[in-house]
């Protein structure tokens, strides 16, 4: 019997519990917040479209942490999103608040979970889950790499013109500012991008993904993105309930690699039943490893100010 825990039942939280009930890989997902009748609501509705969409996986929406009891893995949501001029950072005082309570209260119920965090500031809110979790470093990650590099891959679809499923586009390190674009490793229909894109191109796709979360939350108004980012968490999901090994661009915790150590960060990895089974070294040119290694130094000290704010545990 798998289960999975979605908190936050706003959007984020719901599009990915609808996600994950569709690709029926669960027998149950559940969906938990902290505003009474909203998870409740949203899970009768996703529930009869059961015999529309055709998948058997039941959602049960709930306010009450007993219900989540035994979750394989959990996707914490929870946690306001950006408003528009808003930043990351800005948010950090708040959701490290609400990451810190979600996680004490998940792991009384669920102390084997497997924990997938999107709340932002995405790497400081994956290392709080992890110090407060006390979970083994490869069963917390954090969701900001998938989405980056599909960000990306839709910019250089629609600029080459070439099929979105013939893309392949990797963005590693940070979300946010120290996002690194790995040019190198992207390739439209097998050539490599630098032949297919002058670099004065490929610099403006790569500023507009690093401004992919603002550009949409401009748009908006209230509230942020949450097609793609649901898309990408339910990926991350599905792979390790399914135990797929798949590689794929995740925040997860160093130990050495590209000469990082001990810091969550954007890298490739593979995801399986134990959560991230390995790190891929990837073959980069010097001056992205470099990139790497500097944004590796930025989540450090945003973890500092997590320190700050009293929260980090
Ligand atoms: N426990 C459970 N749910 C909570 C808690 C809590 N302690 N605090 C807030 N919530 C719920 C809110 O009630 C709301 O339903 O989290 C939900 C957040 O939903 P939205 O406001 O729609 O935000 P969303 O777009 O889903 O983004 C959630 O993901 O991408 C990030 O920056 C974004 O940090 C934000 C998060």
């Amino acid at each position: 019997m798998s289960k999975i825990t979605v908190v936050g039942a706003g959007k984020y939280g719901s599009t990915t519990a609808q996600r994950l009930a569709e690709a029926d890989v669960a027998d149950q997902v559940v969906m938990t917040d902290i505003v009474e009748g909203l998870p409740q609501g949203l899970a009768l509705d996703m529930n009869q479209s059961r015999p529309v969409e055709k998948y058997r996986t039941l959602v049960t929406g709930t306010n009450d942490y007993a219900d989540t009891a035994g979750s394989d893995v959990v996707v914490i949501t929870a946690g306001l999103p950006r408003k528009p001029g808003m930043t990351r950072m800005d948010l950090l005082e708040v959701n490290a608040g609400i990451v810190t309570d979600v996680t004490n209260r998940l792991m009384e119920h669920s102390p084997e979970a497997i924990l997938v965090v999107v709340t932002n500031p995405l790497d400081q809110m994956t290392t709080l889950a992890a110090e407060v979790s006390g979970l083994p470093r490869n069963k917390v990650m954090g969701q900001a790499g998938m989405l980056d590099s599909a960000r990306f891959a839709h910019f250089i679809a629609e600029k080459t013109g070439a099929d979105i499923l013939d893309i392949e586009a990797v963005t590693l390190g940070s979300h946010g500012a120290t996002m690194v674009p790995v040019p190198s490793l992207c390739k439209v229909g097998g050539r490599p991008l630098a032949d297919v894109l002058d670099a004065e191109t490929i610099e403006e796709l790569v500023d507009r993904t690093r401004n992919g979360g603002a550009e949409i939350v401009g748009l908006l108004k209230t509230g942020s993105a949450y097609y793609a980012p649901s898309a990408a968490a339910a990926a991350m999901v599905r792979a390790i309930l399914t135990d797929s090994e798949e590689t794929m661009p995740v925040c997860a915790w160093t130990e050495g690699q590209y000469g990082i150590d001990g810091v969550y960060l954007g890298v490739l990895a593979k995801l399986g039943a134990s959560g991230v089974t390995e790190i891929i070294e990837a073959p980069l040119t010097n001056g992205e490893t470099e990139a790497l290694r500097e944004a590796a130094e930025a989540v450090r000290e945003k973890v500092d100010d997590l320190r700050q704010i009293g929260s980090g545990g």
